[in-house]
């Protein structure tokens, strides 16, 4: 029997400024326990990757935040959490027929539209991971979203609802997620080396000739996989590897 870490307390929110931020202040006051979900109907100030604000309508979509202590893992590997994550929900997907990808880092695609995105603040001490605030913002019904928030005209968002016949709920597909990601965790601390390949198995474009840009050059290159710190590492038609972070590439069409 797997013991239940993730959603051990599940607080429920209508309206919060981010729950990332919620999460925060509650480790900051230390008010907080391994575990705790932070799940909101709307953020006021939704965070986003590289700074963005994540766009989502009050009760259209699936807003959490999971306070996690993983001090089995050392900084420098800390991108493994971002794979457990990532792993965690295309397989919640699929268990919905919901056939998704992971484009490097940590969005969730269907095809090439983004149905969700993973945000995680982690704090450090020492040579440990003290904390780690784990963001989940999936779309579950939301159907129009402000243009300039999203990059386009690649990766536009989708959302689950039009994938699935039947009606969605977002406080079912919360606690189905919180204990598949629960059973993943698990899988982290004993068998990392499952996730991995999970998450290289999932990973959008992998093998497959694209265009990038990457440090301010279009560069037709494909995915190899991904190191240790979690670079994405990629050759290029003429034979040159290159490991990148972030901020250095952009998927293109
Ligand atoms: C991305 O840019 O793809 C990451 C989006 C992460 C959004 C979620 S919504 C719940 C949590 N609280 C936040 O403020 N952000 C994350």
């Amino acid at each position: 029997m797997i013991p239940k870490i993730i959603a051990s307390k599940l607080h429920h929110f209508h309206q919060i400024d981010s729950s990332n931020n919620h999460a925060i202040d509650k480790i900051r006051q230390n008010d907080i326990q391994e575990g705790e979900v932070f799940w909101t109907d709307f953020q006021t100030s939704g965070k986003g990757q590289k700074g963005n604000v994540w766009e989502s309508e009050a009760s259209q979509n699936l807003l959490l935040s999971i306070y996690l202590k993983p001090y089995f893992i050392k900084p420098d590997r800390q991108f493994i959490l971002s794979q457990f994550v990532s792993v965690g929900i295309v397989e919640w997907l699929s268990s919905l027929n919901i056939e998704s990808s992971i484009k490097w880092p940590n969005d969730i695609l269907v095809g090439d539209q983004k149905l969700g995105g993973i945000l995680i603040e982690n704090i450090l001490k020492g040579n440990l991971i003290e904390h780690s605030v784990i963001g989940i913002g999936m779309n579950v019904f939301q159907t129009t979203f402000s243009k300039l928030l999203h990059e386009k005209p690649v990766f536009s968002p989708i959302n689950m609802q039009s994938f699935v016949s039947s009606p969605l709920q977002i406080d079912v597909l919360v606690r189905e997620l919180c204990d598949v990601l629960n059973h993943y965790y698990y899988t982290l601390m004993h068998n990392p080396t499952i996730i991995q390949d999970k998450y290289i198995s999932y990973l959008f474009r992998k093998g497959i000739w694209s265009n990038y840009e990457y440090r301010n050059q279009l560069i037709e290159a494909k995915i190899e996989g991904i190191d240790t710190q979690g670079k994405l590492m990629l050759s290029s038609i003429y034979g040159e590897k290159i490991s990148c972070d972030l901020k250095e590439i952009i998927f293109l069409r």
